[in-house]
């Protein structure tokens, strides 16, 4: 035991209560020490956070204080607590997540909330990139009539987006690979991606939970827009007329991102706040 150290003689006579203090003061240096020790608990005892409260006089096993003690050092390690606990809430639901794909963000949310804004009952939808499959199942959990695809280059980002769909008993949405659009031989409603568009000199700056994370589901070529030009001009052969195409970006990259949608012949281009205030998300339509 590294962390679970002298001060405490004997481990195993030690309540949740006492734990949950404990962690707590071990991640003071987090954002969210008391929530993080608390996830990592219920975690360990496959319990709800509600029930950790509830029981909190429960003394732990051996092997859950074993456990617990490698979570806390990866905590400590600045991993995220999504990837310890392998989930995440997104829009209204929890979404499984491993090492090989994005967290999903909140900000993303906002792009969730602005499609829902403007779908019709029986919209056809395209997700490129779907990493966790949250983008699309959130939508599909909305409109259960939509018919859904998602597509990723990354075949493990597959096989979690359908993993996630069978938990959420979601059966609008089909995963499939492609690149980009390499697979793809119809046309949509609404294409929707929040694509790599990280400059590779920037990820320095990024916070330290970003380093866990995929490079290919974050960093892109030429300043971090090769994958959004890629995305924007060849959107408009798969959208149908009236047709629009959404997609989140920097908030330093919004005049580019305007720039491409009217170079590749996009109409009514607007760009949205997100919910700090910041350009995050540019949307055009297909109109001839
Ligand atoms: C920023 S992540 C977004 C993941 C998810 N949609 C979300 O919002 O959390 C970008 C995703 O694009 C995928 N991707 C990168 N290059 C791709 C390509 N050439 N074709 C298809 N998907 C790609 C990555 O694997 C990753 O899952």
């Amino acid at each position: 035991m590294l962390i679970f150290y002298h001060s405490i003689n004997n481990f195993n006579n030690l309540k949740i209560q006492f734990w949950l203090q404990y962690i707590s003061n071990l991640l003071y240096c987090f954002r969210t020490p008391q929530l993080d020790s608390e996830m990592i608990i219920s975690y360990t005892v496959q319990q709800s956070r509600t029930w950790i409260y509830i029981f909190n006089n429960i003394f732990l096993s051996t092997s859950q204080i074993f456990l617990l003690n490698i979570f806390v050092r990866r905590r400590i390690n600045c991993e995220p607590i999504s990837y310890i606990i392998k989930k995440k809430e997104f829009w209204s639901c929890v979404f499984r997540i491993s090492k090989y794909v994005l967290i999903p963000r909140k900000e993303t949310e906002f792009l969730v909330q602005e499609i829902l804004k403007r779908i019709n009952m029986y919209d056809s939808v395209l997700d490129l990139g779907c990493g966790s499959g949250c983008i699309s199942l959130s939508i599909a959990h909305e409109r259960p009539y939509c018919n859904i695809i998602g597509i990723d280059s990354s075949l493990k980002s597959i096989t979690l987006s359908k993993k996630n769909a069978k938990y959420l008993n979601i059966n609008n949405v089909y995963f499939f690979y492609s690149n980009w659009f390499s697979a793809i031989k119809r046309k949509f409603n609404i294409i929707v991606s929040n694509p790599p568009y990280i400059h590779e000199q920037e990820i320095v700056y990024m916070n330290k939970d970003c380093m866990f994370e995929p490079c290919g589901a974050l960093i892109s070529r030429n300043h971090g827009f090769s994958d959004i030009e890629h995305i924007i001009k060849y959107a408009y052969i798969f959208l149908f007329n009236q047709g629009f195409l959404i997609i989140e970006h920097g908030w330093k990259q919004k005049e580019m991102v305007n720039f491409l949608f009217k170079k590749y012949n996009f109409f009514d281009v607007m760009s949205y706040f997100d919910f700090n205030g910041y350009y995050r998300i540019t949307l055009g339509k297909k109109v001839y």
